[in-house]
């Protein structure tokens, strides 16, 4: 498939070519012997375009930046290697990660390589590669702003216009192994390499597609946006890299133990303890739960919705100022199972990034929607960093929405160690919470953090019901 289209491609430009040439009247261009002067290295009266230079392309040399780490993700026989973060070029690399390999469907890796890191600018060079190099692409990003570009999108619409005459004159100067290409050669020559254009303390490199040569334009000649500008000043007055923000916590793999320090002195394995949990806000009405809670001195463990969260940020920033333990409950609470592997990662890491923005610790406890697992799932949240909290005890509360039939279901299977589900969306609910309180507390019960009732740890990759 692959090799007829580039054959039909070629066979099309060929034609073209020999229509311009019969009107030109000339064939002399399109013979293999090079016209006289144009051999490379001899006398010549064409010289090069100002402010150009023709380099032999060279494997280019990456550099070391310091806490960029990388993810793998191995997936149809294609191994693809990321930066981890910033997330605007980490999101940005994948999406031409997969561009690459939808183009290239032989493609067995995608690796990158940071190029440059200058003032506020991060490049890196990602790869795409069978046996040998098939695409390359720069990606710039800008650690102030978060926003990441494509190297090609740092110059002005004109370029490649501006750049087709220069690489023409160039090979008139006899510095390409070329014959002196048409005009809409030269700009298909110049769109193909365009496609990954490098900026370098030099200048700009634009690669010339089925040459060794790379052609390397003076920034001064150059037709550059606002941000390309600011990059290649800050590439040629050899601005101090501001490094990457500090990283996030490692996340935890399977099976380690993460413990909750408490202030409180709590011990389950001799009190009679139960959680009351509560999930899928916050909401203004979770403001009148922790009153309740407040009014008590008891502590809560609260799932969120991620969504919820930037509309109300105080609400979780005072769930932590009071004691109480936030797990995340995905993004917009879609059944799990359901998804693939990339949107239950993409629910996760989005309510995880918003609960740390609001002000609480990196989550470790997770409650799936409905409480909908699968294998998939499971595999996921564990490589993700969570312990999975579940419940024995159904409240129904988002069915029944009657205060007094809520505080019967609560009480009705409490027993010692058990993990209580409400939720605090409902106002039937709501009114309910003094009432499970008082009982709880009239049977004895000491009511604790999910974390608390674990004995103060859980398991990364776990699924807790209960502690019994
Ligand atoms: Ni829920």
């Amino acid at each position: 498939m692959k090799t007829n289209t580039h054959l039909f491609r070629n066979i099309a430009i060929i034609g073209v070519f020999l229509i311009l040439a019969l009107l030109a009247g000339s064939f002399s261009w399109l013979t293999a012997q090079p016209a006289p002067g144009k051999e490379r290295g001899q006398a010549r009266e064409v010289s090069l375009p100002v402010g150009v230079s023709i380099l032999s392309a060279q494997q280019r040399e990456g550099i070391t930046v310091e806490q960029l780490s990388a993810t793998t993700v191995a997936e149809d026989g294609v191994v693809a290697v990321y930066p981890e973060r910033p997330s605007g070029l980490a999101q940005s690399a994948r999406t031409w990660g997969e561009l690459l390999i939808g183009i290239h469907p032989e493609v067995t890796h995608v690796d990158f390589t940071p190029i440059f890191a200058t003032g506020s600018f991060l490049g890196i060079e990602l790869t795409a590669s069978a046996h040998e190099r098939l695409a390359s692409v720069l990606l710039v990003t800008d650690l102030t702003t978060e926003e990441t570009w494509r190297g090609q999108n740092l110059l002005a619409e004109e370029a490649n216009e501006a750049f087709a005459p220069l690489l023409r004159q160039s090979a008139k100067a006899g510095q390409l192994p070329l014959p002196h290409p048409a005009a809409s050669e030269a700009r298909s020559l110049i769109d193909r390499g365009l496609i990954s254009v490098m900026f370098t303390t030099q200048g700009l490199e634009v690669p010339l597609p089925g040459t060794e040569e790379v052609m390397v334009i003076d920034y001064d000649t150059a037709p550059l946006t606002l941000t390309g500008r600011e990059l290649a000043q800050s590439l040629t007055a050899g601005d101090e890299f501001i490094g990457l923000p500090n990283p996030p916590p490692a996340t935890p793999r399977v099976g380690e133990t993460i413990t909750f320090p408490s202030d409180r002195d709590i011990d389950c394995a001799r009190a009679k303890c139960v959680a009351l949990t509560f999930d899928d806000g916050p909401v203004p009405g979770t403001n009148t739960v922790l009153d309740m809670l407040a009014a008590e001195g008891v502590p809560a463990t609260f799932f969120v919705l991620g969504s919820q969260v930037p509309r109300h940020p105080h609400i979780i920033a005072r769930m932590v100022a009071e004691g109480h333990v936030v797990g995340n409950h995905t993004w917009l609470h879609p059944s799990l199972p359901q998804l693939t592997r990339k949107e239950v990662r993409s629910q996760v890491r989005r309510t995880a990034q918003a609960l740390v923005e609001a002000g609480a610790p990196e989550p470790v406890l997770f409650r799936p929607p409905y409480g909908a697992m699968s294998d998939m799932v499971r595999a996921e949240l564990g490589a993700l960093g969570y312990a999975t909290i579940l419940w024995d005890v159904d409240t129904l509360d988002w069915e029944v929405r009657d205060t007094d039939q809520i505080v019967k279901n609560a009480l009705k299977d409490a027993r010692d160690g058990g993990i209580i589900l409400l939720h605090d969306i409902h106002q039937t609910t709501i009114d309910a919470v003094p009432e499970i309180i008082r009982q709880l507390h009239e049977e004895g019960f000491t009511l604790v953090t999910v974390p608390e009732l674990l004995g103060g740890e859980v398991t990364i990759g776990k699924v807790y019901r209960h502690n019994r």
